[in-house]
């Protein structure tokens, strides 16, 4: 089951990565450190990461808001890096109802985990050592 599903996140993440949308992974003003990258949330708007429906989000120790098609829209989402942990929230702001994915966790379904923020969310922060 874990491989599986660490299989499908490789897919999802490599989906993503071929058509990043510059606004969800915009680089925070400074460098960071020369590490590998800056992704550190997939999100889908569809459940199971279904292909085609994903993008990257990253970014450390910073609120950011999750853009169209993403905002409002987000059906399953995966933590990319086991170190750094993310908030979604529902409101812009990072507040409201709020879910923290870390540690490479897949949420698959959130109108079966987490009802109250499918189709929900607004925005993340992300806290750890990439
Ligand atoms: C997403 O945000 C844009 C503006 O930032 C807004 O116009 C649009 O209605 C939002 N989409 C949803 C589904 O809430």
């Amino acid at each position: 089951m874990r491989s599986v599903a660490f299989a499908t996140l490789l897919a999802a993440i490599t989906t993503g990565l071929a058509a990043v949308t510059p606004q969800l992974s915009q680089r925070q003003g400074g460098s960071q450190g020369g590490g590998g990258g800056d992704v550190f949330l997939v999100v889908c708007t569809e459940p199971n990461l279904a292909s085609g429906t994903c993008s990257t989000a990253g970014g450390l120790n910073a609120c950011r808001t999750f853009i169209p098609p993403f905002n409002n829209s987000i059906e399953s989402l995966a933590s990319t890096v086991a170190s750094v942990a993310c908030a979604v929230y529902v409101n812009d702001d990072c507040t409201g109802d709020s879910l923290i994915v870390t540690n490479l966790e897949v949420v698959d379904n959130l109108a079966a985990s987490n009802p109250n923020l499918k189709d929900a969310l607004n925005s993340f922060q992300c806290i750890g050592t990439a």
